[in-house]
């Protein structure tokens, strides 16, 4: 077989910067050992996120200065719609600013103290914004889930059984949602499958619970059930997102992701009721209901960038690129969550690491330690993004302890991904020298943004 190429070519370039180890050090510890804190400037390869990063096309930029700008109304919000309504078979689409937006609207409405949100995995902004209304979100993920190094299918799954029984002890009436995040993120990018997406609708539609889809990364979950699940292999991926959302009262998404915006999301939903309460809200904090927070052209932006994603050269390029750092990481038995999810690596920090106890945050260690040696930054997904505090002021860590290198989508090409598996291969030949951190300022809220620490001697 063929090397899989990038199914683009590159018209507009931006620099990078380079930097010694030398001035790393000093940029790190100014930084407050934080990668959020660094200077983008300061960085060589940028794997913070996926989100808003990606490369627009030359037709998403074409659609910019098509943009119509009227307030109320305009002809980019038609487009928009449109685009929406043909991947999610939804009546009702609310744009937002970006994803979190439409979270908070969402369960604004929805959420309250005493309530609990059942979902395979909740994101951050999601889990804070359920937890912001005085409610609270438990993560019910299959077993395999929480296996890094195990190879399975569809390790994004909800455990239906789980998800069962909970509603059955808390009661129908105090689950205002169960929400499935697709691919699911904080999980290691793992995707989730349509059998499973049925098994939670038909439990949702015992209970009379909404369910609700986090659509981010829909096209890169559904070009894995193209792949992997039995029954999808002659469909396109456009026919099986439609399938997929048709199971779905709900969705939000940030268009950050697969919807190669730089800016923007939506809700969309079938609850006509329920959408006047959402657009009541909208107004007072993102705008009027066909702008949302955006401007025309971010509309015209994700219009195209929505029949762009499902294009499945694009897919297989991407997730064979996602594949490929895997690939090279496993050979040098490097530990990673398996097999590799749609968007990004995820290093098992806590095996990489196994001489630093969770309470000094290997995952945090790992993350500054890849900017140190290649000037490489990514996220800790651990105790420092989901640590709780227990009554007795000892940490709670969450069940894995995870670097994400999140791959922008269309910007980086094989020779960067090379030197990035470089990069990780040296550090993980010198994890011996690696010291663990400890928190000296934090945040009550998302405090992974903003936490300061210092490295333990
Ligand atoms: N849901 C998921 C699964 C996400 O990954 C994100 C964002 C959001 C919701 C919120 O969307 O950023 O547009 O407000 N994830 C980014 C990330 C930030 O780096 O994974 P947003």
């Amino acid at each position: 077989m063929k090397t899989i190429i990038e199914p683009f070519k590159i018209k507009s370039v931006e620099p990078i910067y380079f930097t010694t180890f030398h001035q790393r050090k000093e940029l790190l510890r100014a930084a407050h050992y934080n990668p959020f804190l660094l200077k983008a400037h300061d960085v060589i390869i940028d794997l913070l996120t996926d989100s808003g990063t990606s490369a627009m096309s030359s037709a998403q930029w074409a659609g910019i200065m098509l943009g119509d700008e009227s307030y109320a109304g305009a002809d980019s919000f038609f487009k928009f719609e449109a685009a929406v309504k043909k991947i999610t078979g939804l009546p009702v689409v609310i744009p937002t600013h970006q994803g979190r937006a439409a979270e908070k609207i969402l369960f604004t409405i929805l959420g309250g103290a005493g309530k609990t949100v059942l979902s395979n995995t909740l994101f951050d902004t999601t889990r804070a914004n359920v937890e912001f209304t005085g409610a609270e979100g438990l993560d019910l993920v299959c077993a395999a889930g929480k296996q890094p190094g195990l190879i399975a299918d569809f390790k994004g799954n909800i455990d239906l059984i789980a998800l069962d029984t909970h509603i059955q002890q808390l009661g129908a009436d105090n689950i205002p949602a169960v929400v499935i995040t697709i691919t699911n993120n904080s999980g290691g990018g793992q995707p989730v499958s349509m059998e499973n997406i049925r098994g939670a609708r038909a439990i949702c539609t015992k209970y009379q619970i909404p369910l609700i889809i986090d659509a981010c990364r829909f096209a890169e979950n559904c070009y894995f059930i193209k792949m992997r699940e039995p029954g999808f292999k002659n469909h396109t991926v456009l026919e099986i997102a439609q399938q997929l959302f048709s199971h779905a009262d709900m969705v939000t998404m940030s268009a950050k992701k697969d919807a190669f915006a730089n800016i923007g999301g939506f809700l969309a939903l079938q609850d006509e009721v329920l959408a006047q309460q959402f657009r009541n809200l909208l107004i007072v904090t993102e705008g009027f209901p066909t702008y949302g927070g955006l401007a025309g052209r971010d509309l015209e932006a994700i219009a195209q960038g929505l029949e762009e994603i499902v294009d499945e050269d694009y897919l297989k390029y991407r997730i064979r690129s996602i594949e490929y750092i895997g690939d090279k990481l496993s050979e040098q038995g490097i530990p990673l969550v398996l097999p590799t999810g749609g968007h990004a690596v995820y290093l098992d920090a806590a095996s990489f690491l196994p001489h630093i106890p969770r309470h000094e945050y290997p995952g945090q260690a790992l993350a500054c330690a890849l900017y140190l040696h290649g000037g490489i930054r990514g996220v800790e997904i651990g105790s420092v993004m989901f640590g709780k505090y227990g009554k007795d002021g000892g940490l709670i860590s969450p069940p894995l302890e995870l670097v994400r290198l999140a791959i922008p989508r269309r910007v980086y090409t094989q020779s960067h991904m090379d030197y990035v598996t470089e990069v990780i291969t040296d550090v993980y030949h010198h994890r011996n020298t690696i010291r663990g951190m400890k928190i000296t300022y934090e945040a009550p809220m998302l405090r992974h943004f903003t936490a300061r620490f210092e490295m333990l001697g």
